[in-house]
């Protein structure tokens, strides 16, 4: 399977779990979207990103926004996981960390593949893979996250 593939597979993961959401709003289900997407950013970050960011300045810069909305999204479920399901907030909080995930979603999809598949031959595209899952197995979440 071609990495955007595997890709495009977990954010389709993502992307089910706030349609669950939607009908039944729980903190269960923010803290399973943070489970798929914490190894996935970090995934990213280790092999594809890090590829394609050498190619040039432009592609450099497009993975440094990417690499900001993965922090912004942080910040967002940090917030979220600071309130009770009762709160007021909790809700647009949720769902304003909706909107920033899948603009997220789509820049990497709409953007970043195209710059990926003009950085790796079909072959490269396909064994780099095993590199992001292999990435997202060694992840382990840090200290302050794992509550
Ligand atoms: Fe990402
Ligand atoms: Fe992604």
């Amino acid at each position: 399977m071609k990495v955007t593939d595997r890709i495009k597979q977990e954010h389709d993961e993502v992307t089910k779990l706030f349609e669950q959401f939607e009908k039944r709003p729980t903190m269960k289900l923010v803290k399973q979207i943070k489970e798929v997407l914490d190894p996935h950013h970090y995934a990213e970050e280790e092999t594809v990103f890090a590829d394609v960011a050498k190619k040039s300045e432009q592609k450099a810069e497009l993975v440094r926004n990417l690499k900001a909305e993965h922090e912004a999204i942080d910040l967002l479920f940090e917030d979220i996981f600071l309130m009770k399901v009762s709160d007021e907030m909790f809700e647009p909080k949720v769902y304003v960390l909706h909107e920033v995930i899948d603009h997220h979603l789509k820049e990497e999809e709409e953007v970043f593949f195209k710059h990926a598949e003009e950085v790796y031959s079909d072959a490269k595209l396909s064994s780099v893979t095993k590199d992001f899952d292999q990435a997202k197995s060694a992840y382990t979440p840090s200290k302050d996250e794992a509550n």
